[in-house]
């Protein structure tokens, strides 16, 4: 018998294409799925940097036209990836984004490109690659939504599915009268099907249709199937709560290292902390704040987003400030939330700093040399930056939802007694609430024999993606016995 084979599926994949956790999670898990002796593919558009990694890969499987337009999927290693690679030129070959061009303007035909996307997946799950036919199939978000559906619909033995919600805000829809234009067939249109409030659902259709449903952690799985979190999917949710399993992530813990980290000035570990205040001292200088040692440095690294509560974040800078701590802002997303960041660093100079932009590099020196790490999300499937945080041996001070949840245990009383605590938290998301857990985190910071144990606590949390791999291993092991 051949080891487990699985289709993975997804629009982005660390470190070819990334644009948030999505990407870091589904470039992670081929390597620890490799040890649960998983053989994992991905399945990625060829956007120009994808094309430009795997060279002229040879072509698995020819489409003479994928919604109107000729298609190659080839197969290729690349990044440490095994991939197969959908060559669609009149969909993926422009300059911007994966989802929106360099303006932010979401590129108008989106809903053919990832239904390609998910079409090329089923018709990989149906074997057109005789090297590789996988058991099952993982649609990651609603990119690749449709992948469970055509792969229901489609006549003949189909692979197990599983669909994978990493953040339900995010859901893909499009008009109905296009159900024949994206090949499914009528009977597709109901409310067990694709239909959702009268358009086409991608997400929709994968939360419907997949054998199965995990997202990225268990509070953000008891969240979902609520109206206040569900976002129009809770009911569904609830109805199919006996295949929903909250997995969470983990952390690439080779990239994320800080006894091995190149971005980092010095590196360390929990045994080793003195060197970290070189970092301290490096992230100070290269964000243009005053070098005062004694003042603790809180960090920003996050998408500018309504769901990140950074509204909270700019509301809450006089509580920072008059505490005496200083904050050093990595970010981009929404232009207000720019703007009012960089403002902000123009009243308060060498004490409040803003990187606007991408950047690996400073996301690791943040990490590594801040003293506590703000993320006051308004929801959270599972988040990644506190688990990053938590490895440096950066305090996580973060609301109470989802992943945050799950990850990050609050320095209550009983918690640091028991030497368990290993950040801050606060509920509900508020700019009151997070002044208070500010203010705990300033207090805390006062005792630092108290803050040095905190961080040794933190930095041992399992953050790796030993556990999530087995239990994910364990989902696709049921489906390929089922069949
Ligand atoms: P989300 O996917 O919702 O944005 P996560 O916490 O799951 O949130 O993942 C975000 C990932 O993107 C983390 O790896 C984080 O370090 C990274 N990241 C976010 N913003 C930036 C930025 N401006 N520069 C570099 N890395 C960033
Ligand atoms: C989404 C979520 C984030 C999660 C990531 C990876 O981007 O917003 O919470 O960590 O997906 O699963």
């Amino acid at each position: 018998m051949h080891a487990l084979r699985v289709l993975s599926v997804a629009a982005e994949a660390f470190p070819l294409i990334k644009t948030g956790g999505l990407g870091d999670v589904v470039g992670a898990l081929p390597a620890a799925l490799a040890a649960e002796g998983v053989e994992v593919r991905t399945l990625l558009p060829g956007y120009p940097a994808v094309m430009a990694a795997i060279g002229d890969a040879p072509v698995v499987h020819a489409y003479d036209a994928l919604f109107g337009a000729p298609a190659r999927i080839r197969a290729a290693h690349a990044a440490g990836l095994d991939l197969f690679v959908l060559d669609a030129p009149q969909f993926y070959a422009r300059d911007g984004g994966p989802y929106a061009a360099a303006d932010g303007g979401e590129w108008g035909d989106n809903a053919f490109r990832f239904a390609a996307l998910s079409r090329a997946a089923a018709d990989l799950g149906r074997g057109v690659a005789a090297a590789f036919v996988p058991d099952v199939v993982h649609a990651h978000d609603w990119q690749a939504g449709l992948a469970p559906a055509y792969l229901h619909y489609g006549a003949g033995a189909r692979p197990g599915t599983v669909m994978t919600v990493h953040n339900l805000a995010f859901q893909g829809q499009i008009g109905g009268e296009l159900l024949d234009a994206l090949g499914l067939p009528w009977h597709a249109w109901s409310i067990d099907g694709v239909e959702y409030y009268g358009a086409i659902g991608y997400l929709k259709a994968g939360l419907a249709l997949a054998d199965r449903i995990t997202t990225v952690s268990p509070t953000y799985a008891v969240e979902i199937r609520t109206p206040e979190g569900g976002m129009g999917m809770d009911g569904l949710l609830r109805h199919r709560a006996r295949d929903l399993t909250g997995i969470l992530n983990g952390i690439d813990d080779v990239a994320w290292n800080p006894a091995a980290d190149p971005h980092l000035r010095a590196v360390f570990d929990a045994t080793r902390m003195a060197p970290r205040e070189r970092n301290r001292a490096a992230l100070r200088s290269r964000m243009g704040l005053a070098a005062t040692p004694a003042a603790p440095l809180f960090g920003v690294v996050s998408r500018f987003t309504w769901q990140k509560g950074m509204d909270l974040v700019l509301q809450s800078i006089g509580d920072l400030l008059s505490g005496g701590a200083q904050l050093a802002v990595l970010g981009t997303g929404d232009a207000t939330l720019e703007q009012a960041f960089v403002d902000a660093a123009a009243r308060h100079p060498g004490r409040v700093a803003v990187h606007l932009g991408y950047s690996e590099d400073l996301a690791h020196l943040l990490q590594g040399g801040s003293d506590a790490i703000l993320v006051p999300s308004r929801f959270e499937p599972c988040g990644l930056t506190q688990m990053c945080a938590l490895r440096y041996g950066a305090l996580p001070v973060v609301a109470k939802v989802g992943g945050l949840a799950d990850t990050v245990v609050d320095a209550g009383v009983a918690a640091i007694r028991d030497g368990v605590a290993t950040g801050i938290s606060f509920y509900p998301v508020t700019r009151e609430k997070l002044g208070w857990a500010i203010g705990r985190t300033l207090a805390l910071w006062q005792d630092q024999d108290c803050w040095h144990r905190l961080q040794a606590q933190a930095m041992v949390t399992d953050v790796g993606w030993r556990n999530p791999a087995r239990q994910y291993a364990q989902i696709y092991r049921a489906l390929a016995a089922r069949r």
